[in-house]
């Protein structure tokens, strides 16, 4: 770049960095905003597909506790549904378990995350926040020191940079963020589940009152309602099928045969709207910080679908960082912020802890061969288990809602 472009972009500049305008990205920039921070969000999406971009929907006591205390509550308490039960189908039958009863005693709140997204964008601009759309983050540099800057390609394709204090990646596993850090800087711990899912999202009102959980030889089925009219399946599928394999007459065949809808009832169909094949694989990031650069979300890790965390922890931590970032810049303590990546991952590792416990149940393990026999002998004993014991059912209860 000329020194005059430079000189055009060098006006950027921000306390806080933020790419990503995800849940991490937005829940930080309006906490931030809230207390005086000067921040800017840099998202390399337009703003219509971020606030259509489906994805999860089962938000945490926790999390609906985060945006109520930060003011972020109003859609999902007016729009949100409140859900409790798990319905699991096996050989063996089927059984129901009332989750709002059991554990700390809480519900899901229902609320599709591309309507939280647009709440908290709506709330972030509404308070005067500043966010670049179409702007892609490529390189976060000079994260060791004092003044970070990150290099940017904006949508007429221009190169710019920004300069901040701190730079907070929520920016996913594949974002500028993760790729930026210096080999060695942090420890990737990786787990690779071998199970991949077909992820469907239907024009369909909810076939079950609750989320359906299927074990059958054929494979993983799973239920989770988005709202009254949508609903979200998933199929196990062989890793490496491309998400249009299957047309929507077999799709919809083979989620009834494993969820047994000749014995349950039928399920309710409608369009298939929205496909994508997921690959069951875990990660985590230790510690979540290289100097001015801090992880948030899933650039500090990923997890597996199978307990919905995601999102849940994204907003976790946003909050977490958030205030740390508040005592840091407004208040001269840097303490939090020396303890954002230690705090974050005794919760990350709790929900990796479950999240992998529930992929255990649902498909036994990875494992091949003559093991693969007993790894289906645990798979059925943990379904007993939980069927059966009202301390198992209490622990379920606790890790499936808590973050
Ligand atoms: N520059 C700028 N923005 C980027 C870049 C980049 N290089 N790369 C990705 N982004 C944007 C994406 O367009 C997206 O809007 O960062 C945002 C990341 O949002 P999410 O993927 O939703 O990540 P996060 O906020 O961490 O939320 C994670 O929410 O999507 C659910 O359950 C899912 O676990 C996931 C959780």
């Amino acid at each position: 770049m000329t020194e005059s472009q430079y000189a055009r972009v060098d006006q950027n500049s921000a306390d806080v960095i933020i790419l990503g305008a995800g849940p991490a990205g937005l829940v930080l920039g309006n906490v931030l905003l809230r207390a005086g921070i000067d921040c800017v969000v840099l998202e390399r999406a337009g703003r219509e597909y971020v606030q259509n971009r489906a994805r999860a929907g089962f938000l945490a006591p926790n999390t609906v506790r985060v945006l109520e205390r930060n003011g972020l509550a109003e859609g999902l308490r007016s729009r949100g549904l409140e859900h409790g039960v798990c319905e699991f189908r096996t050989g063996d039958g089927r059984f129901r378990l009332d989750y709002r009863q059991l554990g700390r005693g809480e519900p899901h709140t229902v609320y599709p995350q591309h309507e939280l997204v647009t709440d908290l964008l709506g709330s972030f601009l509404d308070a005067g926040g500043r966010i670049r759309f179409e702007t892609e983050a490529v390189a976060v540099s000079e994260a060791d020191g004092p003044a970070p800057s990150v290099t940017v390609r904006e949508g007429d394709g221009h190169p710019g940079r920004w300069r901040a204090r701190y730079v907070a990646a929520c920016d996913g596993r594949h974002g500028a963020g993760r790729r930026s850090l210096p080999p060695g800087s942090v420890r990737r711990h990786h787990l690779d589940h071998g199970v991949s899912w077909l992820g469907l999202l239907a024009e369909a009102p909810p076939s079950l009152d609750a989320v359906g959980y299927a074990l059958h030889p054929r494979g993983f089925a799973g239920h989770m309602a988005r709202s009254t009219e949508i609903t979200r399946y998933y199929l196990q599928c062989e890793p490496g099928t491309p998400a249009g394999a299957w047309g929507e007459e077999r799709i919809w065949d083979e989620l009834g045969l494993r969820m047994r809808a000749a014995e349950y009832g039928p399920l309710l169909r409608g369009p298939i709207v929205q496909r994508a094949v997921v690959h069951l694989e875990s990660d985590v990031l230790e510690p979540l910080r290289h100097g001015s650069l801090f992880l948030v979300g899933d650039a500090a890790g990923l997890l597996s679908p199978s307990a919905a965390k995601g999102a849940n922890l994204a907003v976790l931590e946003a909050e977490i960082l958030a205030r740390a970032l508040v005592s840091d810049l407004a208040q001269g303590d840097p303490e939090p912020l020396a303890r954002y990546s230690e705090r974050c991952l005794v919760h990350i590792w709790r929900a990796q802890e479950f999240s992998h416990w529930m992929i255990g149940l649902l498909h036994g393990g990875p494992a091949a061969g003559e093991s693969s026999c007993f790894q289906e002998g645990l798979r059925r004993s943990r379904i007993a288990a939980l069927r059966d014991s009202r301390a198992q059912q209490n622990w379920f209860a606790e890790n499936y809602v808590g973050v």
